[in-house]
This record gives structure tokens, C-alpha cells and sequence, in this order.
């Protein structure tokens, strides 16, 4: 198995080019099933989550051609509606082809995701969403299996603000019989990605990226050309190594607009942060300065960027709380930034409490989730001596060629087999 192995010690310098979101890209590769013609994609990142979802709707019958960042995908001929264990297991978000398989086919059966690293994460209001729009869901053998003749529009209020619940509702609601007003919706810029994507498709959306969303449903999408926004979780996770590293470095393709949470947190540590429209330059501090984080939904500081802020605090003057609020499983990278040397304490189960050391050891370290990999690439950027990181399949979930760019910025980073 693949293991990446970096030798800490260097400031990171240079340029670097931030891929499309995975967290846009799989809403959007699901929502071609609700069209019956092709739809292209591009600014499609290589990464391990995109190949399953790919495979997963050619499984269903739809025609996939691949080609240096784009995809083009043609759902006319799926005439398969069940979602098998075998692929949903390899990726949660396989959730999301429930609403548009229910939408246009009338009926779908997709395995229950199972157990999660992070969090129990169940898909309850994803169900109970599908319900109010008229389905009737049935829970059978680890299957969901929805049926409607034809969808009706109808309010739903989430209990929770749910990313992949508010995507998979409102691709559903495109193609039901009147309007659907989904209430206190997630506000992802991922959900105004596939929001614009479907009106670009011909659905009738607004609201997106406020709580409010309302659709007003149409008989049919069409094909369109769709570009994939860029990754704000990579471009963090740049972000968080260049300040760790005290180096000095350009983050381009990616949109501050979506990380304010990021850049305000980062600057409260003493970074340096220039933006213009499109790229970010981040300039380390001599000494890091302690934060408290909580984790949010957007547009508060985001519950994929914890970690990398644990590597980042692990190195502070000073202590930091970290307080993790949408997940309760998700410091499992604790454990192995204290076998760098890191001083971390977990109180009450959702809170960390990280006191400032002078520096990390290299250790031998595995990764347990995507997010818990980057944050201990990061550790390893300024540890000293040569850190060896297992399980790195996490981290090609949702990190393209992570270990290329990090060396085009100057690390000693290497993948080893
Ligand atoms: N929740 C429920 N019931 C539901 C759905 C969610 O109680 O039916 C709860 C969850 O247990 C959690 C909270 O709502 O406590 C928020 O979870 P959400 O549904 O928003 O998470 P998700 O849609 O499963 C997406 C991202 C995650 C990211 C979270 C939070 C995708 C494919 N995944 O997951 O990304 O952490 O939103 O922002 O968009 C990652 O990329 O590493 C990753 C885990």
C-alpha cells in the first residue's frame, strides 16, 4: 500500500494551482442523471471519489468519456435504478444519486451507506425531505428503496442544515409537479454550484446559498457545459501549510470569496494574506499565534479545515480550543499528531484543547479519514525528520496529486510503495 514520505524542515515557496472541488464535482456528475442527453463537465479533478461515481452510473447505464479534466456524461440509456452495496460502500456521497434516480425514474433502490469514520452520519432527512415531496421510502436488507409516480413539490424544513440532503432535495424537486420551498437549507458554494448548474439545465431555482431555496419544478432538464468551481478545502489546506512552514506562497485558480472563514482565522495567527480575484498569497509568520476554532456550517469556519488547523495550532505560542460541532468522531488525527509530539487534550468528547509546542518529531503516523491525512502532511512538513504516513487511499479520495504540488512548492515529499 501506498505511503507518502516527507522530511519536514523546509518553508514552502512558489506557485500553486488548486483543482476543481470534489464536493461540487460528485452533486454535479449525479445530476446528469436527471438529464436525457449528454452534459459535459470540466475542471474535473482526478481523484479516487470521482472515479466512484463514474463507475457507479455506468453501472446504472449512463456513458462516461473521460479526457484531461473533462467528463462527459450521457444518462440517455440508464435502465438500471439500484445503487448496489458493493459501490455505494466506497463512498458516502453515493447517496446523492437517490433524489435524481426517484425524480426521473420514479423509482430507486440504493444501499444505505454504512458506517463513517468521522460520525454516524445518517441520511434520515434525506428520507424524510423525499417524503414530504410525496415518495414513499421503504428501508429493506440495507436497501432504501423510493418510489413516486411523479414527485410533487411541497415545503421541507431540515432539522439540521445537511450539504448532500439540501443537493440531493433540490435536484429531486427539479422535476417535481409544482414548488418545493426547502428551509433552513446548507449554504455551500457547492450548493450554489449545482444550483446554477440545474438552472443552466433548465431548472427554475433561487434562493441558493441562503436558508430559503425554492424550485419551481419543470417536465424535463436539457444537456449543458458545466465547470467545476474550485476546491476551497485544498486551497485551505495550502493555505494552513504555507503558514505552518513560515513560507511565502501564490494559491492560484481558487475564489477567496468562498473561504473567508479561512483567511480570517489565518490571519488572527499572524499570516500574511494578499487576494485578488482568483489566486491567494499566504506569507508565514516567525511565530504562529494560538486560535480557538469552532466548526460550522457555512459561512462559519468549516469542519474539513479542523484538522489541518490542529497540525497548524499543534506548532502555536500558545494554547487553542478546538471545538468540532458537525461531526462527533472527528479527531481521530489527535492521536497521531501526539505521536509527533504534539500536546493535545480531547475534553468532553467535542472539544480539543492543543498546547503550543517548539516543535514536531517525524513518526511513523497513519491516516484515518481524507482531512486527518492532510493535517498530518502538513505535521510532517515541519517536523523534524522523516515521517512516513500510511492509509494515504484518504487522502486520494479528495487531494489530487497532492504530493506533486507540495513538491513544485519546494517539500520533501515523496510517495513511496
Ligand atoms: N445529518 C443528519 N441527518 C441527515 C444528514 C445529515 O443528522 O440526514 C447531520 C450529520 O450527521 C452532520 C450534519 O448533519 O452532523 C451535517 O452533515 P452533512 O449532511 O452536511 O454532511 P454530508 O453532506 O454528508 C458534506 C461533505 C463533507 C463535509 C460535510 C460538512 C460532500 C460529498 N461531503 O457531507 O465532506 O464534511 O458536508 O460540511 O459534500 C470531506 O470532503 O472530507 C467531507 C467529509
Amino acid at each position: 500500500m501506498d505511503k507518502i514520505q516527507i522530511t519536514g524542515g523546509r518553508k514552502l515557496h512558489g506557485e500553486v494551482t488548486i483543482s476543481g472541488a470534489k464536493n461540487a464535482a460528485l452533486p454535479l456528475i449525479a445530476s446528469s442523471l436527471l438529464v436525457k442527453g449528454k452534459v459535459l463537465f470540466s475542471n474535473v479533478p482526478d481523484l479516487r471519489d470521482i472515479r466512484s461515481i463514474k463507475e457507479l452510473l455506468e453501472d446504472l447505464g449512463a456513458r462516461c468519456s473521460c479526457e484531461a479534466g473533462t467528463l462527459e456524461m450521457d444518462c440517455s440509456h440508464v435502465d438500471k435504478i439500484e445503487a448496489e452495496y458493493e459501490l455505494v460502500r466506497k463512498m458516502r456521497a453515493s447517496i446523492l444519486v437517490l433524489g435524481p434516480l426517484v425524480a426521473r425514474f420514479g423509482h430507486a433502490k440504493v444501499s444505505l451507506p454504512g458506517g463513517c469514520a468521522i460520525g454516524a452520519r445518517p441520511v434520515n432527512l434525506h428520507l424524510a425531505g423525499l417524503e414530504a415531496l410525496g415518495a414513499s421510502i421503504s428501508l429493506e436488507h440495507g436497501y432504501i428503496e423510493a418510489r413516486a409516480d411523479r414527485l410533487i413539490g411541497n415545503e421541507f424544513y431540515f432539522d439540521t442544515p445537511t450539504v448532500t440532503g439540501t443537493e440531493n432535495l433540490m435536484m429531486a424537486a427539479t422535476l417535481a409537479k409544482g414548488t418545493t420551498v426547502l428551509r433552513n437549507a446548507a449554504r455551500e458554494p457547492e450548493i450554489v454550484a449545482l444550483a446554477s448548474a440545474l438552472n443552466q439545465m433548465g431548472a427554475k431555482i433561487s434562493g441558493e446559498g441562503s436558508s430559503v431555496i425554492t424550485i419551481e419544478g419543470v417536465d424535463q432538464l436539457s444537456p449543458a457545459s458545466i465547470r467545476i468551481i474550485p476546491d476551497r478545502i485544498e486551497t485551505g489546506t495550502f493555505m494552513v501549510a504555507a503558514a505552518a512552514t513560515g513560507g511565502n506562497i501564490l494559491i492560484n485558480g481558487c475564489d477567496p470569496e468562498h473561504i473567508g472563514g479561512i483567511i480570517n482565522k489565518l490571519k488572527a495567527t499572524g499570516a500574511r494574506i494578499e487576494t485578488s480575484k482568483d489566486s491567494i498569497r499566504v506569507i508565514g509568520c516567525e511565530q504562529i499565534k494560538s486560535v480557538d476554532i469552532k466548526t460550522l456550517p457555512y459561512p462559519g469556519f468549516p469542519t474539513d479545515m479542523q484538522a489541518q488547523f490542529m497540525a497548524l495550532m499543534s506548532i502555536a505560542d500558545g494554547n487553542s480550543v478546538i471545538h468540532e460541532s458537525i461531526f462527533e468522531n472527528r479527531f481521530v488525527h489527535a492521536n497521531e499528531l501526539l505521536r509527533m509530539g504534539a500536546n493535545i487534550s480531547i475534553t468532553g468528547g467535542n472539544t480539543a484543547m492543543v498546547r503550543g509546542v517548539k516543535e514536531l518529531q517525524a513518526a511513523p503516523v497513519m491516516a484515518s479519514d481524507l482531512r486527518a491525512s492532510a493535517s498530518l502532511v502538513i505535521a510532517g512538513l515541519v517536523a523534524k525528520g522523516t515521517t512516513q504516513i500510511s492509509r494515504v487511499y484518504h487522502m486520494d479520495r479528495g487531494y489530487e496529486a497532492i504530493e506533486k504540488k507540495f513538491s513544485l512548492l519546494g517539500a520533501d515529499i515523496q510517495r513511496i510503495r
